[in-house]
């Protein structure tokens, strides 16, 4: 297959789609509903809070289908792929079982959520998860209804679990992954190699993800006419030990990363839960969090506390830096233009050591953090010996609040926490948005410390906010 050589097939609903007289700049939703007429699927939000765009993508090669946002994507991105809207899971005259359940469990009022809400209970059951409430929980987590109340619709889920056969998908050959669409070219290369040749063209932009790119409008500016996707290059979707540390590849996504440090780092559990739902953790990736280099991204601080090494690639070869260096201020940092992150080298917590990662947000699922706190620490004999703390939503960027951990090492840890308390706002500087006043985020951060000293002091692991209860 030539690298460059374009196509302009989708598969969708099972049938092969030729895409034409399309922008470069419309998202898959507006494909399905303005140029498919498949209006099944809705629009709520548009920028992922919702999922009622909810559909699910395929490769043509696994029976594995992933829902996604469909209005945080871009035609670009599915070219050569398969996708399934509500059409394609079943309709009036054939309705699929989770469709009878939804309507004889009464999970539907005006149903404009209805669609989205089944997508996310099929990929659900297509998958090889448990049913029970904390993954039909998770399954939708990233679905919002405001009339129908969510208990109908988690037992429509589970009786539909006892009578729905997996979801079919076709099988069809690999197709080229490449489209133009209007004066723009999205390219998805397979290899860094075929990557570096694309870059000879001095108009590009890299896409990876695009939970976060692919909520401007337009994605490039007049002079740009090439997207060059990340998500297909092999060698950014790996991932291996290296003595003690995870290498990972910068595409990999943030559901992929679950799985595979749930049982490396247990403590990241929960942060990469609340990450986003399903749909955002199968689109978005390691890479792309980090690049976008927004304070309140939630990957940086728990990175940041483990001391992760980024591993960037471009023309000049491969470089590594500390993540500790890699911010430059507010969503900036040391990335040149022809270079993009490789892999991430995270060193596992090593023995001795407790990890603690809390999110404070507005909503427990699906929602951007307000601050958030990672801590690494080792205490012996009731003194803290080691600590490296690091937030995100203090100041412009994710930090690591190498001053403090300083204050707080050789102290007892009453006498450690005080010190952090009383002197928080030397070390951090939040603003005060939307999301939290400055005060409301430095009285936070206090209560966080206090936790972690009632965390220390109890040799408790409890990792979740939910967990904690007032005495
Ligand atoms: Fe709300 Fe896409 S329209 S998530
Ligand atoms: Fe109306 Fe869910 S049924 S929003």
């Amino acid at each position: 297959m030539n690298p460059l050589e374009t196509s302009n097939i989708i598969f969708v609903n099972g049938k092969k789609t030729i895409i034409s007289k399309v922008d470069h700049d419309i998202t898959v939703l507006d494909l399905i509903r303005t140029n498919l007429k498949l209006s099944g699927t809705k629009e709520g939000c548009a920028e992922g809070d919702c999922g009622a765009c909810s559909i699910l993508v395929h490769d043509g090669l696994s029976s594995e289908l992933k829902p996604i946002n469909s209005c945080l994507v871009r035609v670009g991105q599915v070219v050569g792929k398969g996708i399934v809207t509500i059409e394609g899971i079943g309709n009036d005259i054939k309705p699929h079982p989770i469709q009878i359940a939804f309507s004889e469990e009464n999970a539907s009022q005006c149903g404009y959520c209805t669609p989205g809400f089944i997508v996310s209970g099929i990929s659900l059951l297509n998958s090889n998860k448990k049913i029970n409430d904390d993954t039909i929980n998770d399954a939708i987590s990233g679905n919002l209804c405001r009339c129908t109340g969510y208990s109908p619709i988690i037992k429509a889920i589970k009786v539909a679990s006892k009578l729905s056969e997996p979801l079919k998908t076709i099988k069809f050959l690999e197709h080229n992954k490449n489209i133009k669409l209007g004066n723009v070219t999205y390219y998805n290369p397979k290899s860094l190699e075929e990557m570096l040749k694309l870059t000879i063209h001095k108009n590009y932009n890299f896409l990876a993800g695009g939970t976060d790119l692919n909520l401007r409008r337009p994605i490039v500016n007049e002079k740009q006419n090439i997207i060059i996707c990340l998500d297909s290059i092999s060698e950014l979707k790996i991932h291996k030990m290296t003595n003690n540390n995870l290498i990972i590849g910068s595409c990999v996504s943030i559901e992929d990363f679950l799985g595979i440090v749930k049982n490396r780092i247990p403590e990241l559990v929960e942060i990469l839960q609340r990450f986003g739902s399903p749909q955002i953790r199968n689109q978005g990736t390691i890479g792309g969090n980090i690049s976008t280099s927004s304070p309140i991204g939630d990957l940086a601080p728990v990175l940041l506390a483990l001391n992760s090494k980024i591993h960037l690639f471009g023309h000049d070869g491969d470089t590594s830096v500390l993540l500790r260096d890699f911010y430059l201020g507010y969503r900036k940092n040391i990335i040149k233009k022809d270079q993009i992150i490789r892999s991430i080298e995270i060193p596992l917590p090593s023995e001795g050591y407790k990890f603690f990662c809390w999110k404070l947000s507005k909503r427990y699922d699906q929602d951007i953090s307000t601050i958030s706190l990672s801590i690494y620490v080792k205490t012996k004999n009731n003194i803290i010996e080691d600590i490296h703390i690091a937030a995100g939503g203090v100041a412009e960027i994710p930090k690591y609040l190498e001053s403090l951990c300083k204050i707080m090492i050789g102290k007892t840890i009453e006498d450690s926490i005080l010190a952090a308390i009383n002197q928080i706002d030397k070390f951090v500087q939040p603003i005060s948005d939307l999301r939290g006043t400055s005060t409301y985020r430095i009285e936070a951060l206090k209560g966080l410390f206090k936790r972690l000293e009632r965390c220390l002091k109890e040799n408790s692991n409890t990792m979740s906010i939910m967990d904690f209860k007032d005495e």
